[in-house]
């Protein structure tokens, strides 16, 4: 089947602005007025004081700019609050009206965007929203999972905890049998009522819902064309991948001028040659006709790759970590990754970190746009710390694909972990107090 000829509803929109970012460009002393590079050279004592030094007398920047650094907003995808899952889910409830599927069924840890997204897509096309999350129930309703519940869905937490009690080696597998388990006893309980349940895997990773990535790349090249915008670069993160991967073949297939960079959102990340093999689906479904190979991807960690430990992640200065391509170092990218935890990818899938949330306010600070602690954060980092080190260039066009994620800001470990930073009384200086 011809991608072009696959259909979608519109649950998301699409056509999200493609931005430039001139004030961050002046903070990261990128554009001609900057005088230097206001965060390289010595590093300060906390990222987050590099941070502020740096956007100190930036404010200047013209809005329209031209600066060589683009933000694509699929944070604004529209369906409940946005997000890159809109796109996929586009092409995904089309598939489900289409074969008469009466449920939405997905994955994901607690606090997934997905799973957000996926429940709002059911609502508005008349299916069932049923959630299946893995971990405990939180004793405080918060970020995404109060939305989920406002919009009605059915949740079910799966425990797997106990599994921890395994050898390492048998314990991956211990879960997943247990929450296959479970989702098939789900979904007996549907069908028992005459339900028909669409189970879309985690992410909703997917060869239809990748449709939507390969679409969008047609729409971002007709933007820059609109816009006499050049690119030669796009930074994306790289989660369960399908993003990645749409977006990758959708500038193979239709020749766009941009590069497309992955950078992991977590250190243990989905191996190379799965996406490879993703890719290579994607292709021979939606008859592309191109193949892909390992080294023909570019993903970029942020960890030093000759010890294994942290780079540069805790100040901004430039060319202090290696970077890592999968054409420089074939083997065992996974594992290394896993023994250098203060990457991009920060410490581990949506926990909290300092560094991260840095790099969060740099970008509140220059441009009053939002990124999420668990993925958008962590991309972006990824895109500020190439452009120091050169591996991208302003002068060549970069764009930062935001991917949304926002809600992730209000949940209970983020917030209690923002708190210092933001709220307590070392902050005195800029949170006031008039009592009558
Ligand atoms: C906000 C956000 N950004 C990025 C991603 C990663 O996208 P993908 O899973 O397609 O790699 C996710 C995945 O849930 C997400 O919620």
């Amino acid at each position: 089947m011809k991608i072009e000829s696959l259909k979608s509803v519109p649950a998301g929109s699409v056509n999200t602005p493609l931005e430039p970012m001139p004030r961050l460009a002046a903070a990261l002393g990128l554009t001609k007025e900057a005088s230097g590079c206001p965060m390289d050279g010595t590093p300060s004592d906390s990222t987050r004081m590099a941070v502020r030094t740096a956007i100190a007398g930036t404010n200047a920047a013209k809005a329209d700019a031209p600066c060589g650094l683009y933000i694509k907003r699929d944070d604004l995808t529209g369906l409940a609050l946005g997000g890159n899952k809109a796109r996929k889910l586009n092409y995904i409830v089309q598939y489900a009206l289409e074969n008469g599927y009466t449920a939405l069924m997905t994955f994901g840890g607690v606090q997934t965007n997905h799973g957000r997204l996926t429940v709002a897509a059911a609502i508005r096309y008349g299916l069932k929203p049923i959630l299946v999350l893995k971990g405990k129930k939180p004793n405080e309703l918060s970020g995404n999972l109060l939305l989920d519940r406002l919009m009605g869905a059915d949740i079910y937490f799966v425990d797997t905890t106990a599994a921890d009690a395994l050898p390492p080696d048998k314990q991956a597998a211990a879960k997943q049998r247990y929450l296959d388990e479970c989702a098939a006893q789900i979904i007996a309980a549907y069908e028992a009522h005459g339900d028909k349940v669409l189970s879309v895997p985690v992410g909703g990773q997917t060869v239809i819902g990748s449709a939507g990535y390969i679409q969008a790349v047609p729409e971002i090249m007709a933007q820059m064309k609109a816009q006499n915008i050049r690119a030669k670069h796009l930074v994306v993160g790289y989660g369960s991948t399908g993003t990645f991967a749409g977006l990758w073949a959708g500038a193979k297939y239709y020749h766009a001028p941009f590069e497309v960079i992955g950078i992991p959102i977590e250190p243990d990340f989905r191996p190379i040659e799965e996406t490879v093999d993703f890719i290579n689906e994607l292709s021979e479904y939606f008859e592309m006709g191109f193949t892909c190979r390992k080294e023909d991807l570019h993903l970029e960690f942020g960890f030093d790759s000759t010890d294994g430990a942290a780079g540069n992640t805790d100040t901004f200065s430039a060319a202090s970590s290696c970077d890592r391509t999968t054409s420089d170092t074939p083997a065992a990218i996974g594992s290394a990754a896993a023994q250098a935890p203060t990457g991009y990818g920060g410490i581990g899938y949506n926990e909290p970190d300092a560094v991260t949330e840095s790099y969060i306010e740099l970008l509140a600070r220059t441009e009053a746009i939002f990124v999420d602690p668990c993925y958008t954060g962590k991309v972006f980092h990824g895109y500020v710390d190439l452009l120091k080190r050169g591996v991208i260039r302003a002068e060549d066009g970069a764009i930062f694909m935001h991917t949304g994620g926002a809600p992730g800001l209000w949940t209970k470990e983020h917030l209690n972990h923002m708190q210092k930073s933001y709220w307590a009384d070392e902050e005195k200086d800029h949170v006031h107090i008039f009592t009558l």
